[in-house]
């Protein structure tokens, strides 16, 4: 990808128009990862919408996700009529873990919650950005210290690809709104006070004053909250 093609991207503020910028002026795999989290709503908007045929859109379905989590999955097929690829975790690992450290095994240290996030994560992503040229997430700078670092465009050494973050400089109301405007289905646990939304066992509610990832791996150390999809 020329720097061109890379400043100019960098430069569009409308993710619709990004988007579209992105899917006729990229020659390779383009890869959409979502969780059906309020900001990859507005980009499965954009890329639905538009019909931008040459956007892959992908979902990790770990088998511990919210029921709102698939019931919202579902209307957003409904809606758009458009594929949504799924991976799954590879059964054996999951098997191996699963009996040797019980169900629930993730509460009892943040090593083996990390491996759970791997098996049922982390591996499953390698697959999904297999070739990849580019991967879009909805990753928003306000959302940590950490993801306030990340650029709109950006080389990605891990995965060896670029990551496209269209939405890094919204903020929440700017999301919330866009969703409203536009008619697109939410995960209804967002009014309950859910902000960030990952599986089931390892997500609560977050309480006034507490930030975005409060309720992710809230019984952990704040510093260790990553699941290694995104450094
Ligand atoms: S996480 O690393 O803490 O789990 P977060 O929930 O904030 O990530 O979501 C950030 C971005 O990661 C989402 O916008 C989406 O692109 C991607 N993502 C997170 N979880 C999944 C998932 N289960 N399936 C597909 N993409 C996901
Ligand atoms: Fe496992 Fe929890 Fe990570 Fe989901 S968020 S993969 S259940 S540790």
């Amino acid at each position: 990808m020329n720097s061109n093609f890379l400043n100019q991207l960098s430069q569009i503020e409308n993710p619709e128009e990004g988007l579209r910028f992105l899917s006729e002026n990229t020659e390779g795999k383009i890869v959409f990862s979502t969780s059906f989290g309020i900001e990859d709503q507005v980009i499965s908007h954009g890329v639905f919408g538009q019909k931008l045929k040459n956007i892959e859109a992908f979902t990790l379905d770990t088998g511990r996700l919210f029921p709102e989590t698939y019931a919202v999955w579902d209307k957003t097929l409904l809606q758009y009529n458009q594929p949504i690829r799924v991976y799954y975790p590879d059964t054996d690992e999951l098997e191996t873990y699963v009996n040797k450290n019980g169900i629930n095994g993730f509460y009892n240290s943040v090593e083996l919650r990390k491996e759970c996030c791997h098996i049922r994560k982390v591996i499953p992503l390698q697959k999904a950005v297999k070739g990849a040229k580019v991967w879009i997430t909805g990753l928003r700078a306000q959302q940590s210290d950490n993801r306030n670092n990340l650029e709109i465009i950006q080389w990605d050494e891990q995965y060896q690809l670029y990551k496209y973050n269209p939405l890094l400089h919204w903020s929440t109301d700017d999301v919330v709104h866009y969703l409203k405007r536009n008619g697109v289905p939410y995960n209804t646990l967002h009014d309950q006070n859910f902000i960030s939304i990952g599986c089931a066992p390892c997500t609560r509610a977050v309480k006034k004053g507490e930030d975005f990832r409060a309720g992710r791996w809230w019984w952990e150390d704040q510093s260790k909250k990553e699941c290694g999809l995104h450094q």
